[in-house]
């Protein structure tokens, strides 16, 4: 057994995943290795893992480092190049369970340990053993290192397969493939690795099988490959016919044809297979001889003389067996007729009867096809052998061996095979059991007595020297007289009488009894009972050829047989070992083989008998648990503890469970694992400290140390994801910022670019334009150009911000700069021009007539007295009295003069100067002063001598009227607000613009009765109008400004 240890070693990746990453997986497909099951004594929960499992495509499961495979009876997509990759160099547990993953350990381990290791693939027909051998040595032929030499070797093992499958398998009741024969093959490997050399042993091929086959069997396969994949001379020369019906040999089982077996390919196969491992064209020749020779021999009749004695029936199929095999016809024909004794000196030629002649007939047939078979693998162990000798070599055992057999009954083959597998599951005890207790010692771990069931005692009962059963059989066979299949049954009795594990009917209690035949010997074996029939137990250990057919197949020119009948066997007198004996023997090779090797275990399981995909027959498979030893096996593993992991590993995995360890542990592993342990609260019986490893009692501790990582490892993801959140986003940020300040230090510099070249041409432009002032003066140049330029239309921006809003505005005109001036008198002249037309164009009539009137205010009183520019800018109106605001007696009176203009006016007394608001209505013809519904006073225009006015800012005026009317009262001294407007209208419609006076100093006027009054101007701070103390009519203007 290899020890956890060991396979630990040497890996090219020592994951975290190892069998706890199996772990995670436990409750999706149950378990992937039932050391790990918690209820490791129940065959049910054996048997319902192992069918979860296979109902998901999971044909593979560990016990520990030993696979179990159940045939899934259909190609599944996991043997490809893909997953050979996948599985190279990737540690024992790292993913799913393989055969793969089994194969490549074992190479792994070879190569770092450099020590020499088999793998044992054992399992009922049909299970799958063979195709498990083949994925082995499929996944090193793609894997292992390679060269042009090596290939061939290679090529040279993977081609031994067709050939000895050809040979060696024929089609069974359970198997249309199954091996008839142990193989047992070394693969050879140089320390690099290369696969150099291989070498193949067979064991107990069942040579019976060639000249019987139960119904719905066959033959060996070469035969039918022969007889309808043969070309046609190939046949012709062998003297064949194409017709395997023809041939008793191959008539028997009736079923020549199988539906999954294709003889025509598999003999093209076959015969490239042979040219690769070496075979010339006189090789095949002879080989296909020796085949067709069996043929023909097992079509050679006998029929009986009067005697009984055999005769011939017809020589033609002898003639060809002699043609093939090179034997002289007579000789053969002797051989299988007669026997010949040697009394003393004489030869006594001794008739066979039909039966016994049949028997011989059948026995040279079986010899010949066996020892080809021994021939065969030896060739082919030629051509594997190593070619490059010297050098250091370790290896890879594969066994592909027959497992426990149990018929409904039971004859002497089942006997040697279930044996084989007695000794196998011994070797098995001794290397777990030395491997378990070799890495306790290493561990310094007190070695605890594991509980099972050593089955060395079935060994011994079996083999043991002079008692064994085999020992008695072979007395039983070499004894003088009468020994038959009964006697040997009884001497069993007499010497195993009291053996525990046997039993017979005369043996047996009356219950035991009752299921055993008088002819049964019944063994205990470790995988259970098995019965046996003895009948034909000592035929077959003696396989008995006679010594003359032995001397005749000598001289055959058929150099095969000649090379299977050496001289040695013929001339030696001593008896030649029985069957049983010689496969004890073999297996006592094997063993001795084995034992110096490290073991690596194949289980194979069947799924049903029915060789139907996706059927689990829990019947079938329990049955084999059994007999496979696999529950025996399990104990075995689980008698000490459960689990084990170096220290390293163990904490490395669960060092987040303790905060001790988490996120490191600095000191020494193991009490790293300690602490963490305690802190899990690992009771003392559950766990002891190795010097290397923990080993854990349970599954269950393990289980639950898992189930708390499982959550653990949830929390620290999401921790780590945080911290990792944080630093990516911190590294973000901080890119970000190294950007930005990139960027602002490129903006930056560019500003700063842009700056200094703004400064630069700022600089020249300045520079340009103090030249420019400086010679403004000057001529256009160059470099007063812009200048002039600039100060000419920014002269006409501001000119245009700045121009004088009406005509009367004559201030507003920005000075030009020289060279402007003559094109600034041009557009203010354009201007000018510009705001009279749209003056004159915005002029309405009334306007106009006002303007007009304007014009006449501005000929009488411009410069002549002091209130006038005053007045320019008030609007004359038409009538300052409306006609309603006049009283209508005066209306009716003076209507028909036609009402022109009416002002509200105060008149003073001529004698007091009282003033007295009248209305001044001026018509068409006179004025009229109005006091209500009085005319006070109406003054013809003809009588309007004239109007004066002061030179002042006061609205005095007088009306002078002529004096020659007796009924006028006179002058008439009169205040008028609107002045302008009444005295302009009045010389208008007077037509006596010059009769309007604006006088400096005193006014005189004249009253009825040619008195005279004065009117008196001055101006003042207040206005004020009263009668002076000279008499006179005082008037204070107020200042103007001109004043
Ligand atoms: N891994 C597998 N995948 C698919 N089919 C398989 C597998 N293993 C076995 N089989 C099927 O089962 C059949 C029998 O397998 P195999 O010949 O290997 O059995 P065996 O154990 O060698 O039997 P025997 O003891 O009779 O030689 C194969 O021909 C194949 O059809
Ligand atoms: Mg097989």
């Amino acid at each position: 057994m290899v020890s956890f240890c060991n396979f630990q070693k040497g890996k090219k990746k020592l994951g975290l995943l190892d069998l706890e990453g199996a772990l995670t997986a436990r409750d999706r497909v149950g378990i992937q290795d039932f050391v790990l099951l918690d209820a490791h004594n129940s065959e049910t929960a054996f048997l319902d893992n192992l069918k979860k499992r296979f109902s998901e495509d999971l044909i593979y499961t560990y016990i520990g480092t030993l696979l179990i495979s159940v045939n899934p009876y259909k190609e599944l997509d996991m043997y490809s190049k893909k997953h050979m990759d996948l599985y190279m160099g990737v540690n024992f547990y790292e993913l799913p369970p393989h055969i793969y993953a089994l194969a490549d350990n074992a190479y792994h381990t070879m190569l770092t340990e450099a020590n020499n290791h088999f793998i044992l693939i054992s399992g009922e027909s049909g299970a799958g053993k063979t195709e498990a051998s083949k994925k082995i040595l499929q996944y090193y032929a793609v894997s292992c290192p390679s060269s042009a030499l090596l290939d061939t070797v290679r090529d040279r093992m993977l081609m031994s397969n067709p050939v000895l499958e050809a040979f060696g398998n024929a089609k069974t009741l359970k198997n249309d493939n199954s091996s008839r024969f142990g193989k047992y093959m070394d693969i050879q490997f140089d320390s690099q690795g290369d696969a150099v050399g291989g070498h193949i042993l067979s064991y107990l091929l069942e040579k019976s099988r060639v000249v019987h086959q139960n119904h719905g069997e066959r033959n060996f396969h070469i035969f039918y490959q022969l007889v309808e994949g043969g070309e046609e001379d190939l046949l012709r020369q062998l003297g064949l016919e194409r017709d395997t019906k023809h041939y008793n040999y191959l008539a028997q089982g009736e079923c020549s044809s199988v539906i999954s077996i294709n003889d025509k390919n598999d003999w093209k196969t076959v015969r490239n297979a042979l040219s690769v491992v070496h075979f010339d064209d006189t090789d095949m020749e002879h080989l296909f001889g020796v085949i067709a020779s069996v043929l023909h021999l097992g079509n050679v009749q006998f029929d009986g003389d009067t005697k009984g004695y055999a005769v011939l029936n017809s020589n033609a199929e002898l003639r060809w067996v002699s043609k093939l095999t090179g034997v002289h016809v007579q000789i053969l024909h002797e051989s299988l007729t007669y026997k010949r004794i040697e009394a003393r000196t004489d030869e006594v030629l001794c008739p066979f009867t039909v039966d016994h002649a049949i028997y011989v007939r059948d026995a040279l047939a079986k010899a010949i096809y066996g020892r080809t078979f021994t021939w065969l693998v030896n060739r082919i162990n030629e051509s594997l052998e190593n070619q490059v000798r010297n050098i250091r070599k370790t290896v890879i055992g594969l066994l592909d061996i027959y497992g426990f057999e149990v018929f409904y009954v039971n004859s002497f083959e089942q006997f040697c095979i279930n044996y084989c597998n007695e000794k196998l599951q011994q070797l098995f005890i001794q290397l777990t059991l030395k491997a378990e207790q070799e890495e306790y010692e290493a561990e310094g771990i007190e070695w605890e007595p594991v509980q099972f069931f050593n089955n060395k005692i079935i060994c011994d009962l079996v083999e043991e020297k002079h008692r064994g059963i085999i020992s008695v059989l072979d007395e039983e066979c070499v004894r003088p007289g009468d020994a038959t299949d009964l006697t040997f049954l009884e001497k069993l009795e007499e010497k195993m009488g009291n053996h525990p594990h046997f039993v017979t009917h005369k043996l047996a209690d009356k219950k035991t009894r009752k299921t055993l035949d008088r002819g049964d010997f019944r063994l205990l074996h470790y995988a259970g009972e098995v019965t046996y029939c003895v009948v034909g137990f000592i035929d077959k250990n003696n396989d008995l050829l006679y010594r003359h057919i032995k001397e005749a197949m000598r001289q055959s020119k058929n150099s095969i047989i000649r090379q299977c009948f050496l001289s040695d066997e013929v001339d030696s007198r001593r008896r030649p070992e029985t069957v049983a004996t010689q496969f004890k023997n073999s297996l006592l090779g094997l063993t001795e083989i084995l034992m110096a090797k490290e073991a690596w275990y194949v289980r194979c399981l069947k799924s049903n008998d029915n060789k139907q995909s996706g059927k689990f027959d829990d019947v079938l498979v329990r049955h084999q648990v059994k007999y496979l030893g696999l529950m025996e096996h399990l104990r075995v593993r689980r008698a000490g503890f459960a689990y084990r992991r170096r220290y390293e590993e163990f904490l490395k995995r669960y060092k987040p469970l303790c905060p001790a360890t988490w996120p490191h542990w600095r000191g020494v592993p193991s009490e790293g694992v300690e602490k963490l342990v305690k802190h899990l609260g690992y009771q003392p019986d559950e766990y002891k400290m190795g010097r290397t490893k923990i080993f854990i009692r349970y599954a269950r501790t393990l289980f639950a140390t898992e189930d708390a990582y499982e959550i653990c490892k949830h929390e620290l993801a999401t921790r780590i994801q945080a911290k990792y959140k944080g630093y990516r986003a911190k590294g973000e940020f901080k890119k970000q910022k190294e950007a930005a300040t990139k960027i602002e230090t490129c903006w930056r510099g560019v500003q700063a670019r842009k700056e200094r070249e703004k400064r630069a041409w700022a600089v020249k432009v300045i520079k340009k334009f103090i030249k420019g002032y400086m010679t403004r003066g000057q001529a256009k140049t160059t470099d007063n150009s812009e200048y002039l330029a600039f100060v000419r239309q920014s002269y006409l921006n501001r000119l245009r911000d700045n121009l004088p809003k009406t005509v009367l505005d004559k201030t507003t005109w920005l000075t030009p700069p020289p060279v402007m001036t003559e094109t600034s008198a041009m557009l203010r002249q354009i201007h000018m021009r510009l705001m009279v037309r749209k003056y004159v164009r915005g002029i309405t009539p009334q306007k106009k007539a006002q303007m007009q009137l304007k014009i006449i205010t501005s000929a009488i009183f411009k410069g002549k007295k002091d209130s006038y520019p005053q007045s320019v800018a008030v609007p004359f109106v038409d009538t300052r009295i409306s006609e309603q605001d006049i009283n209508m007696r005066v209306l009716q009176t003076i209507r028909h003069e036609r009402i022109k203009y009416s002002v509200p006016v105060v008149k003073y007394d001529r004698n007091g100067f009282k003033p007295r608001p009248r209305q001044l209505i001026l018509t068409q013809s006179a004025v009229y002063l109005i006091e209500e519904a009085k005319i006070k006073q109406r003054v013809d225009y003809v009588s309007l001598t004239g109007v004066s006015v002061s030179n002042l800012g006061d609205t005095i005026m007088i009306l002078h009227v002529a004096n020659d009317d007796p009924k006028q009262k006179g002058d008439v001294v009169l205040q008028c607000d609107h002045l302008f407007e009444a005295v302009t209208k009045l010389s208008v419609l007077t037509k006596k613009q010059d009769a309007i006076k604006a006088v400096q100093g005193s006014i005189k006027f004249q009253f009825h009765g040619g008195k005279e009054g004065f009117v008196d101007f001055s101006t003042g701070q207040e206005p004020m109008v009263y009668k002076g103390k000279n008499g006179h009519l005082t008037v204070v203007a107020p200042r103007t400004r001109g004043r």
